[in-house]
């Protein structure tokens, strides 16, 4: 979820802005019905209405349709149909010419951003429509950066008889957002395959095994990936630790431990995204010239800090049973389909839930959440 001012520093990413203009203009053209995926704060559907659109289908799953909606009230602008809601859920009145969107993060895989933009482009571009992005191509290289290996080797502290320092494990299992500069990069990087072509379906797993040499000494601390965008046919927009900065930053893939390297030496690295189910799953490896043979593989899902019970209950053949919070929301959801207003629900719920609710008012505020959450609302 962005905030106010997570929209606010996208929209002064005077790259991002300036491809996508340029994209937006090269890419629409005069009449085009347009779908804005994740329309944010609405700079992507002003851009596409001042190219030429005459309607544009803004949808956004969160509050921030709200800034969109205020920006286009104030300044008297119309043609947009504001779409509350995530874009799998969506109905449109007909296919559209032109799909346009930025749902990535540091890669272009964040959450379930490809499905997303797959089912965009199955469920509503015409045939022969046309997409911004039309690919995006995601590059990794090996990375020097002490500050961002602090992240796996900073659990060394103990407090009382604890030592932390078993935590470091599941650090270097997970991936995350850094800002690198250009000098912090080792070697030549090399992009993934195959490309993320947002016209086609996207690829269940896309990976690269390879050896970087090292460009010069230093200390490895694991990898770092962006990626090349491709927006329309003449522009691209780079994300590079080595091209100035954008809001996407990079992810930083860590390493167990550094690894001092020379200048010329190999070092041997994987990295890969599988889809399991909707959940995109990262492994990574890299072996320098002191390393065992019998190089670690990391894994995001041995980062993901989950319970034993959480696992459990996630298997195809648990049979759930509800507890007290499923209980009270199944009975909400009942009342609504009953077509009562939230102060009833309200009301018959602290007659159900007497110790779980002190007063009328919080039953009803547990019942508008919900209602936020799963009523038509409008
Ligand atoms: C990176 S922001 C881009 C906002 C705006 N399009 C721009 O370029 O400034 C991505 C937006 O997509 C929205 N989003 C992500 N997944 C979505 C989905 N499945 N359905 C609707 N909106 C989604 C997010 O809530 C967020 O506001």
């Amino acid at each position: 979820m962005y905030s106010t001012l997570g929209h606010l520093a996208m929209m002064q990413d005077a790259r991002r802005m300036g491809a996508y203009s340029r994209a937006i203009a090269e890419t629409v053209r005069r009449g085009d019905v347009v779908l804005d995926v994740g329309c944010g704060a609405g700079a992507l559907t002003f851009l596409a209405l001042e190219a030429g659109a005459s309607h544009v289908f803004a949808v956004e799953s969160s509050e921030s349709i709200e800034l969109a909606k205020l920006v286009a009230r104030k300044n008297r602008i119309a043609n947009i149909t504001f779409l509350k809601a995530d874009l799998r859920d969506v109905a449109l009145p007909g296919p559209v010419d032109v799909i346009v969107a930025d749902v990535r993060g540091a890669t272009p895989v964040l959450g379930n951003s490809l499905q997303v933009m797959q089912v965009a482009r199955a469920k509503h571009l015409r045939e022969g429509g046309r997409m911004i992005p039309v690919s995006d191509r995601i590059f990794v290289a090996p990375i020097e950066s002490p500050e961002a290996h602090g992240s796996v080797s900073g659990w060394h502290m103990s407090f009382g008889k604890a030592d932390y320092s078993c935590l470091s494990d599941v650090a270097s299992n997970q991936t995350r957002f850094v800002r690198f500069s250009g000098s912090a990069v080792l070697a030549i990087p090399v992009a993934l395959t195959p490309d993320i072509d947002y016209r086609a379906d996207c690829p269940r797993t896309a990976g690269i095994d390879t050896v970087f040499e090292a460009l010069r000494d230093g200390h490895c601390h694991g990898l770092a990936a962006w990626f090349e965008a491709t927006l329309s046919e003449s522009v691209s927009m780079s994300t590079s630790p080595e091209e100035p900065h954008t809001i996407y930053g990079q992810a930083y893939f860590p390493g167990r431990e550094p690894q001092e390297v020379k200048t010329g030496d190999r070092l041997q690295a994987s990295l890969r995204v599988t889809f399991v189910g909707q959940e995109p799953v990262w492994t990574w490896s890299i072996r320098g010239p002191g390393d065992s043979p019998k190089s670690e593989t990391h894994s995001s899902l041995r980062g993901r800090v989950l319970s034993g019970d959480a696992l459990r209950a996630r298997a195809p053949e648990y049979v759930p049973s509800l507890n007290i919070e499923g209980d009270i929301d199944y009975e909400i959801i009942g009342l609504m389909k009953e077509r009562r207003s939230n102060a009833e629900i309200g009301q018959l719920l602290l007659k159900s839930f007497p110790s779980h609710f002190n007063t009328a008012d919080e039953a009803i505020s547990r019942v508008g959440k919900l209602a936020v959450r799963y009523a038509v609302v409008g």
